[in-house]
């Protein structure tokens, strides 16, 4: 890694209610301190329902975590039941947001031209759009990972300017290893994540690609977190599951340190 600073986000998916939101950001604060989280970013990314609670708690304490959301519509405002626009999620003084995290892609229809207007709609309202890419099981075995990260980045990236992906946080989440305590080895991350930059380098040119972030997602625990982020092209984490347990998740940040490596 250049000097991109590491950034390990939680993302608790549809677990914990405002209030076992706020407890486990407290009980996090206690764990880590200042040399921390200037190391590593930490991002918190909980359910729509504590973001409000979770971004007082932080500007209140004065706790330097990043704050995202899971998921957003394109729009800015209009007659979209259930949704959240870009707008409301700045107001709300959230950084951060998810696009087209796997689930999002399987259970919920989303396809790389909705990815598109969502990382569009994000920088334009002032958000950083955490993009998630990442074959399945089969297309691995097809050998058609790099067609398809090719295909993800082509498509949901498109019409961003270098500027843009400088700041682009693109999660490379290998749908096989999410959620199924079968990561990637960190060979494989490395061959992935190495052939992501590559692209990023010929596309959106050197600056954009040495900057933008790449971290791994799927299947990251205490254990394999530093041999994961050892890999040069690896900038950190998005964390499921194990961010949960706030012991853990802090074993998980202090361990992406590059001091630590
Ligand atoms: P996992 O999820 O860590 O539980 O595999 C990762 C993700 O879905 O971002």
């Amino acid at each position: 890694m250049t000097d991109r600073r590491p950034i390990i986000a939680a993302n608790w998916k549809m677990y914990k209610t405002h209030l076992e939101a706020i407890q486990a950001v407290q009980k996090l604060s206690y764990l880590l301190d200042t040399a921390d989280t200037e190391k590593t970013e930490v991002v918190i990314v909980p359910p729509f329902t504590a973001l409000r609670s979770v971004q007082t708690l932080l500007e209140s304490d004065k706790i330097p975590y990043g704050l995202g959301a899971q998921n957003m519509h394109p729009d800015e405002q209009g007659a979209f039941t259930g949704e959240v626009s870009p707008l409301m999620l700045v107001a709300l003084k959230v950084g951060y947001v998810i696009v087209g995290h796997s689930e999002r892609r399987t259970l919920f229809g989303e396809t790389d031209t909705t990815v598109n207007r969502k990382a569009v709609a994000a920088f334009a309202a002032g958000l950083t759009p955490i993009v998630c890419i990442g074959e399945t099981l089969d297309q691995r075995e097809r050998n058609e990972t790099f067609d398809v990260l090719d295909r993800q980045i082509k498509v949901g990236l498109d019409g961003l300017t270098r500027e843009q992906m400088g700041l682009l946080v693109l999660a490379y989440e290998p749908v096989w290893a999410i959620g199924t305590g079968r990561n990637a080895t960190p060979a494989q991350a490395a061959e992935a994540h190495g052939h992501i930059r590559q692209r990023l380098r010929q596309w959106f040119g050197a600056e954009a690609a040495d900057q933008c972030h790449v971290i791994y997602g799927g299947s990251v625990k205490p254990d394999n977190i530093r041999d994961l982020v050892k890999q040069p092209d690896v900038d950190g984490a998005l964390v499921g599951g194990a961010s949960l347990d706030v012991r853990g998740f802090f074993e998980i940040v202090t361990r992406s340190r590059p001091a630590a490596v």
